[in-house]
């Protein structure tokens, strides 16, 4: 039977055998790119080149690709949904188009040297056509020459064939591909639009024609793009013929723990059986988040606060597993296990993965009890359809921890709803309160930590902009990460930096800082960003205006923000480390020194 690595390796062999440059896998933490949280998709990293940049390694590209998407966590718990994911993509930049994608992706599903799979159980979805672009019976046509008749070839709208990251942006339609499931079907007009879950998803090839304005209207891309993004966890499903992905190699060792640590058989009723699934995908996720290159941290904001919602979810179905608590990071060395060898960056985070699971777990674990009694108590007082109001979901975040997500989904259970619009309310109020308190601690002496992360990066602009004026412009971002205290700057160079270097970088940023330049944020569209000498990634995306960050004199990057105002803000910037990072890659450690 297939193994998950050999699905990998086989997908990009394939691939490089078709002329494609096999790329690395990016963060789950974009770039630059304030408008999405994690990367969701393989062509995430990819926007600035599918709108036209050269990309270094040529116009067909395949990788492996670390995905995270919360939209559909609700559905987490059932056979096929997962918050994290990976995604076997290739592209074609202005190079091939319909005709070799779809024969690409039925040779590699079908022949025997590749996977092999029944061709009979394949289906297929095309776009539909409408005003802003016609049916695709190309993409229908060829489907036919591969030999899939016209009975598993259906025609849907723009709703499910059309994809586009966002709001704007490189867009087009798509063709996905399904595997009939042993599922009947649900009624006489059941298609791959419905979600019984008789056809199950798992390859999607986008082709990108058009590039949609933020004002809504399309207008023609300058080369044709294909995008594709196939599940590694379903498609492994199919082959290794389980009814979901957590029977699979890559789930399978981490459910077993789950069974050892809870003495609970999976399978053994639906509830808790999903309640495992739940807390499977979302400890593996966790997992992702906090080992990243980038690792997050639980914190009530962000990426964070995401973190903290799983971590919190899964303290709470384990509940109903009479779970004992402190078990989460037994889980995490499972997943660990499952992926040290694809990624290694888990394995050199470890201890950082299991603090952080440790001290969240033990954190709502304190509460969740008395929490869950308050719940019962005010539940027990109402009828069904009745709403909890937004104070009490405020009470229930605010006391005990409950993230509001968590609160309507314990009130959903019970047939109740809740006031989230009333919840927002008491959030905002309470956070005039405590902001007017940080105010008041301010002119004190104390910033608050969003002041003082926004200070920090500007200063990570400084650095960047001294390391470039020192080095040249070989060197590149690699990454950044900013806490209350500190900045980390990760950029590629070759050697380690010498001391005397080290205060001369220290020294222009400080002259940068003494000279009181104002920080000027100007949205500028790519083309003009670009021939002003703007650094940063042009990923932003999604529309064709960026934000420019300038400091007159000394640096101007794309951004989303947000920055000190002046640079007579930050104090004094000092370096307090210099590393490794990973190979080409260095790591700069920096504080701002308040006097
Ligand atoms: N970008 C496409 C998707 O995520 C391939 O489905």
């Amino acid at each position: 039977m297939i193994s998950s690595s050999e699905l990998r390796e086989k997908y990009l062999q394939f691939f490089k055998e078709k002329g494609h440059a096999v790329i690395p896998s990016a963060s789950i933490i974009p770039e630059n790119d304030p408008t999405v949280l994690f990367t969701p998709a393989g062509m995430h990293p990819l926007v600035p080149y599918l709108l036209g940049e050269p990309h270094p390694e040529g116009a067909r590209l395949c990788d492996v690709q670390k995905c995270i998407r919360t939209i559909d966590i609700d559905e987490v718990g059932d056979t096929s949904h997962c918050t994290f994911f990976e995604m076997l993509g290739n592209w074609s930049l202005g190079d091939y188009f319909k005709e070799e994608s779809i024969k690409w992706s039925y040779e590699f599903l079908t022949s025997d040297k590749w996977l092999n799979l029944d061709v009979t159980k394949i289906a297929i979805s095309v776009f539909e056509g409408d005003d802003d672009a016609p049916r695709d019976e190309v993409s229908a046509g060829v489907w036919q020459e591969c030999g899939i008749p016209k009975e598993r070839i259906f025609y849907l709208p723009k709703k499910n064939n059309w994809w586009i990251a966002g709001d704007a942006g490189p867009c087009g339609p798509d063709t996905e591909i399904f595997i009939i499931t042993d599922k009947e079907p649900c009624s006489p007009e059941c298609s791959p639009a419905c979600d019984c879950g008789r056809y199950l998803e798992i390859w999607n090839n986008v082709f990108m024609e058009y590039n949609k304005k933020p004002d809504g209207t399309y207008e023609p891309l300058k080369k044709k793009n294909v995008d594709t993004g196939m599940g590694l966890d379903r498609t492994i499903a199919v082959l290794q013929g389980v009814s979901s992905v957590y029977e699979t190699d890559l789930f399978a060792p981490i459910i077993k723990k789950i069974e050892d640590l809870s003495g609970v058989n999976y399978g053994k009723d639906p509830e808790t059986t999903e309640a495992m699934r739940i807390m499977a995908d979302h400890i593996r996720t966790a997992t992702f988040m906090i080992g990243d290159e980038k690792g997050i941290t639980p914190s009530n904001v962000d990426q964070g606060y995401v973190l903290r919602r799983l971590i919190r979810r899964v303290v709470r179905h384990g509940a109903k597993l009479s779970w004992e608590n402190g078990n989460a990071w037994k889980i995490a060395s499972v997943v660990i296990d499952i992926y040290k060898d694809v990624y290694p960056e888990l394995v050199e985070n470890k201890s950082r993965i299991h603090d952080e699971l440790n001290k969240e777990e033990a954190r709502f674990a304190k509460t969740l009890q008395r929490g869950l009694r308050e719940f019962e108590k005010v539940a027990s007082e109402m009828a069904e359809g009745d709403t909890i109001d937004g104070q009490t979901a405020f009470h229930l975040y605010d006391t005990y921890g409950f993230p509001i997500e968590i609160t309507v989904e314990m009130a959903e259970e019970k047939g109740l709803k809740v006031d989230t619009n009333g919840f927002d309310e008491a959030f905002r109020e309470h956070q005039e309160k405590s902001s007017a308190g940080a105010e008041q601690k301010f002119k004190g002496g104390l910033a608050d930590s969003t002041e003082a992360t926004s200070h920090l990066h500007t200063a990570t602009h400084l650095l960047h902009a001294a390391l470039r004026n020192m080095f040249g412009d070989t060197v590149e971002q690699k990454g950044s990460n900013i806490t209350a205290e500190r900045m980390r700057f990760d950029f590629s160079f070759e050697r380690k930096i010498e001391p005397d270097e080290l205060k001369e970088l220290e020294d222009w940023v400080n002259r940068a800082i003494e000279a009181k330049i104002p920080v000027i944020m100007e949205e500028l569209p790519v083309d003009k960003a670009k021939a002003q000498g703007a650094i940063g990634l042009f990923s932003s995306k999604y529309g064709n205006t960026v934000k420019v960050y300038t400091i007159e004199g000394y640096s101007k990057e794309i951004c989303g923000g947000p920055h000190a105002s002046n640079t007579a803000d930050l104090g004094r910037f000092e370096i307090q480390k210099e590393q490794s990072s990973s190979a080409g890659v260095r790591r700069i450690k920096a504080v701002l020194i308040k006097d």
